[in-house]
């Protein structure tokens, strides 16, 4: 009879401390809370991104900074949350990786998907109109050797390297062919694309594995000649 008082004793403080917490406004890890302001995009896209991707998303060659505008939302998206959870920018040698990765470490879900479509909501860059966002690095190869080698990548960046997010490839057209070598040469020394996590980038790893470094530039030549539109 006492121990059976016992336990519902506890089992009455045990509720009335549920009561308590739930009370509080205790949300389990992660949620937001509801009354949290809806993220302004523009705002927190002029305020975290525009200094090193520039106000239209162009990118900036003198710090590495990729062109982010024409890119789909899905693939932006995808590629803030690898840079905030660290499969993407967290290897020892990608130095360009590592700078890019504290920018988003603090976002919210809501930070990243507001982000992404402000972004996406930009027009593409012509490249031919933004000679800045070329390197000297990109034109040495032989655009019409790279047309018949790039064959291999139109299965999943499409004929004119439109991109096709429903394989998570990426708009390959309008970027940058600085941006566009390096970062073949990272899927191919395994700088991107390496992490467990990342299955999207253990694709186009995959994809690369030995791609050899002339057929690497004819390719990005080629691509350079893509229209961005
Ligand atoms: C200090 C400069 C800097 C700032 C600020 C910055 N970035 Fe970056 N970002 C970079 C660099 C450098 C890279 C290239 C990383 C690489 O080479 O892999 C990059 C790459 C990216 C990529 C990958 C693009 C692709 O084609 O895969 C995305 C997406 C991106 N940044 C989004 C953002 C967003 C969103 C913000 C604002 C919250 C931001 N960046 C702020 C420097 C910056
Ligand atoms: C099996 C499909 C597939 C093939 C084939 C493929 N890719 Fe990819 N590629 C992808 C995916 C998926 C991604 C996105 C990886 C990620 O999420 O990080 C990607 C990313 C890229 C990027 C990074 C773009 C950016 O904005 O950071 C470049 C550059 C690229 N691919 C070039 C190529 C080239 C050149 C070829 C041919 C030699 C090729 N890819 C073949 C699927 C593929």
């Amino acid at each position: 009879m006492r121990s059976r008082r016992r336990t519902t004793g506890l089992a009455a403080a045990t509720a009335l401390a549920v009561v308590a917490v739930l009370a509080a406004g205790a949300r389990p890890a992660g949620a937001q809370a509801p009354d949290a302001a809806p993220s302004a995009p523009r705002a927190l896209y002029v305020d975290a991104c525009a200094s090193c991707h520039g106000a239209d998303g162009r990118g900036n060659p003198r710090i590495d900074a990729p062109v982010l505008a024409g890119l789909s939302a899905a693939y932006l998206e995808r590629q803030i949350d690898g840079f905030r959870r660290g499969y993407r920018g967290r290897h020892p040698a990608d130095i360009e990786g590592r700078e890019m990765r504290p920018m988003v470490e603090g976002f919210t879900d809501a930070d990243l998907a507001a982000v992404g479509a402000w972004l996406a909501s930009l027009p593409a860059p012509r490249p031919a109109a933004d000679p800045a966002a070329t390197g000297a690095e990109a034109s040495r190869g032989d655009p019409a050797r790279g047309q018949t080698l790039y064959a291999a990548c139109a299965v999943c960046h499409g004929q004119s390297g439109e991109g096709n997010d429903a394989l998570g490839a990426p708009r390959l057209a309008g970027q940058a062919s600085w941006y566009t070598a390096r970062q073949l040469r990272k899927f191919v020394d395994g700088v991107r694309g390496s992490h467990p996590d990342d299955t999207s980038g253990a694709s186009m790893r995959a994809s690369v594995a030995d791609l050899a470094s002339r057929d690497a530039a004819d390719i990005v030549a080629w691509i350079e000649t893509l229209p961005a539109n």
